[in-house]
């Protein structure tokens, strides 16, 4: 996959696929499968450190992630979070933070919003770097939103959102996410850009879908969302072969004369 692939796959109406991913097991899984593309999402602030919001992920904690997603999926596109008010400080302070994902092994820089930065986005374009832009639900203006919730639901919400849309494909983005919005404001924007779109929690009609990974494995079953669909439940293989590891080393059945050295 590269950023011609994007269009292509737009054009040619193949649906494209994304995941999170944050670490190096987990690109190294990643890479044996047929996803498209790997998403390193400010969303490891949450996921991997534990914070209640993406607003703490910083630049380092972003360049880190992403290069060791890189070093375990070396056949992936790899699309890297800028994280929380870093497209906000300033042209050089955010051109530092996009050599800084670039440089840790992305393809491709995610950047949440419009509004104030379109001349920073189509600026990065310039650049030689694809930007993917990212509306509806922008989990780093959560508080500005008064929580997590559906965005583009009356009439104004969703003309500004579509026009959002297609400033970003005139800025030079390669692609829009589009995260909780209404599934006929998904469409009425795939319908109107010539970008593709990857929706979460957008309905069917993107032109592709994300899902953070863990979330879709089933890492925190209370965790479902209208959007998601749990495809395992990893918590529960987790939790029986560490029990099964308990009960057998308390038991004495772990290890057997197979396992140990002469
Ligand atoms: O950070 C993230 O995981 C994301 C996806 C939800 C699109 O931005």
């Amino acid at each position: 996959m590269n950023i011609l692939d994007f269009a292509r796959r737009k054009r040619a109406q193949e649906k494209i696929s994304m995941v999170t991913c944050y670490d190096y097991s987990s690109a190294c899984v990643l890479e044996q499968t047929d996803v498209d593309t790997l998403l390193v999402g400010d969303s490891l602030a949450m996921v991997m450190h534990g914070f209640d919001s993406t607003v703490h992920a910083t630049i380092d904690m972003m360049a880190m992630h992403t290069a060791a997603v890189r070093r375990g999926a070396p056949g992936k596109f790899i699309v890297g979070d800028i994280p929380f008010l870093s497209a906000r400080r300033g042209t050089t302070q955010a051109m530092d933070d996009v050599a800084a994902l670039m440089r840790a092994g992305a393809n491709a820089v995610k950047i949440e919003g419009e509004a104030g930065q379109l001349d920073l986005m189509a600026h990065i374009v310039e650049s030689g770097v694809p930007v993917m832009g990212h509306l509806g639900l922008t989990p780093q203006s959560v508080e500005a939103f008064g929580g997590h919730k559906v965005q583009g639901r009356s009439e104004g919400q969703a003309a500004a959102i579509i026009e959002s849309a297609k400033r970003l494909e005139q800025a030079g983005c390669f692609a829009l996410v589009l995260e909780c919005v209404p599934e006929v404001l998904a469409t009425s924007i795939t319908e109107q850009i010539g970008i593709p779109t990857i929706g979460i929690g957008a309905g069917p009609n993107t032109d592709g879908q994300v899902l953070v990974l863990h979330d879709m494995l089933g890492m925190n079953p209370a965790f479902k969302p209208k959007f998601l669909r749990h495809y395992a439940n990893t918590r529960e293989v987790i939790t029986g072969a560490v029990n099964r590891f308990h009960d057998d080393v308390t038991s004495g059945a772990f290890p057997s004369r197979e396992e140990s050295y002469a």
